[in-house]
């Protein structure tokens, strides 16, 4: 390797042409998906005000605490890299009150976004999601809807061992209630916590029910659950959405320890998961975050939302059908002389006009190389510039599967090809 090559920051990675085209059917397949239930896409900054995710995200969350790429402008102003979409959509539907313009506005976006993580297989520091966000809503048939579109997607796309984990954190109130049982549970068992737990058991308590270490999940099996803190209204509205995607026959694993790493959740929080991915199994997350838009200074609005990692669905998706793309063209242009260049450049370019997808070589390679790289890229046909052609303004057409060949008029070209 050479020794003065610049290269990528860690945790990020170039998608090169050969997994370009599965980014591309992703996104398109979402957009299709999606606006079929109504969302319209929003693009927001590559960077906000620090503040936005201190007080959307939390600042006790990992992602605040110790994920965000974060510097002083030169205006002396804190300002972020997003690392996550949520904040960001509530703060542009609020500024620009998108709340006139419908009492539910329903949000998609494809985006990049930037956590400094470990970097490791299916967790990058720059990485990207698609994800959707209802506003306006409190009635379980939108927490439905939410949760049984992302499972739809992600199974639509052939994704076979995904898990769907549900649960209710309830309100803010219960939470409190939650949180006090569970450091009550814990106290006893601190030592034997890892320094991570025991910092969350005074930070956020919660959050322990996110360890992957054995013996803490070991202590865990007998804490207190959260739903039998829950108030009436978030039970009966966590039966409702059940009962609704019971009747779209989602399948669902109900999961007392689903807390999610991000503040501002309430009631109904998902994640689905896929098995390929060991490690980082989780390809979307997601939940009702009914306080934000108020949090964030709109007025008091219920709103609930997913977002998928794209990183980890190709991961997924590879493991199950490796492939790639490669270039494949209508027409080869060949020129043999200096003097066939100009011609041929006007002919390919009114080929592609026409919606042909053409080639033709810039290295001034040979005519032999020339034909040996139309067979490479599978070009249906060559069109052949040379000497005699150029002199009587005519153009060979060779179909390469059969090797037929015929002279015609250049001028005739598009005809011929449309015909
Ligand atoms: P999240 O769980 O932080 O939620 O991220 C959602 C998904 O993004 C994860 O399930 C994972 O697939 C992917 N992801 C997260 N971090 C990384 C990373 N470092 N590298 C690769 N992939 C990653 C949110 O971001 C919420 N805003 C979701 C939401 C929308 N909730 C309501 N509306």
């Amino acid at each position: 390797m050479e020794k003065n090559i610049i290269r990528a920051i860690k945790g990020t990675k170039d998608i090169l042409p050969d997994q370009s085209k599965k980014w591309q059917d992703l996104e398109s397949s979402f957009r299709n998906f999606i606006q079929a239930y109504g969302y319209r896409e929003i693009r927001t900054p590559a960077f906000e005000k620090t503040e936005l995710f201190e007080r959307g995200v939390g600042e006790g969350t990992d992602i605040v605490t110790k994920e965000m790429y974060t510097w002083e402008d030169r205006n002396g102003k804190s300002l972020t890299l997003k690392p996550e979409l949520t904040a960001p959509v509530v703060r542009a539907y609020i500024q620009n009150n998108l709340v006139g313009e419908s009492p539910l506005t329903k949000l998609y976006y494809f985006d990049s976004l930037f956590r400094r993580e470990r970097p490791q297989k299916g967790r990058q520091r720059q990485f990207h999601q698609f994800g959707i966000e209802a506003i306006g809503s409190p009635y379980p048939e939108c927490d439905a809807e939410v949760v049984a579109s992302a499972y739809l997607f992600l199974s639509g796309l052939g994704l076979s061992e995904l898990t769907l984990k549900l649960n209710s954190i309830g309100s803010k109130k219960s939470r409190k209630n939650y949180c006090d049982a569970l450091i009550e549970f814990l106290n006893p068992f601190k030592n034997q916590l890892s320094e991570l737990s025991q910092k969350r058991l005074s930070a956020n308590p919660v959050r322990i029910l996110d360890t992957k270490i054995s013996h803490e999940i070991e202590i865990l099996k007998d804490a207190p659950v959260i739903y039998d803190f829950l108030s009436e209204d978030d039970k009966t509205h966590f039966i409702e959405v059940m009962d609704l995607l019971d009747g779209l026959n989602i399948p669902y694993t109900r999961d007392n320890h689903l807390v999610r790493g991000l503040d501002y959740y309430c009631r109904t929080t998902f994640e689905i998961t896929s098995e390929v991915l060991g490690g980082q199994d989780a390809l979307c997350g997601g939940g009702r975050y009914d306080n934000l838009v108020e949090l964030l200074g709109g007025k008091p609005t219920p709103a609930i939302g997913f977002a998928a990692g794209v990183e980890r669905i190709m991961i997924a998706l590879n493991e199950k059908t490796p492939q790639s793309e490669n270039f494949e063209c209508d027409i080869y242009v060949i020129t043999m002389l200096r003097d066939s260049i100009k011609t041929g450049m006007i002919v390919a370019n009114q080929l592609r006009q026409s919606g042909f997808r053409v080639e033709m070589d810039s290295l001034r390679r040979s005519m032999k190389s020339q034909l040996r790289e139309a067979n490479k890229m599978r070009a249906k046909y060559t069109a052949i510039l040379g000497e005699e052609e150029l002199k009587n303004k005519k153009i060979t057409i060779k179909e390469m599967g059969t090797g037929d060949q015929k002279t015609i008029e250049i001028d005739s070209i598009l005809s011929f090809f449309q015909k």
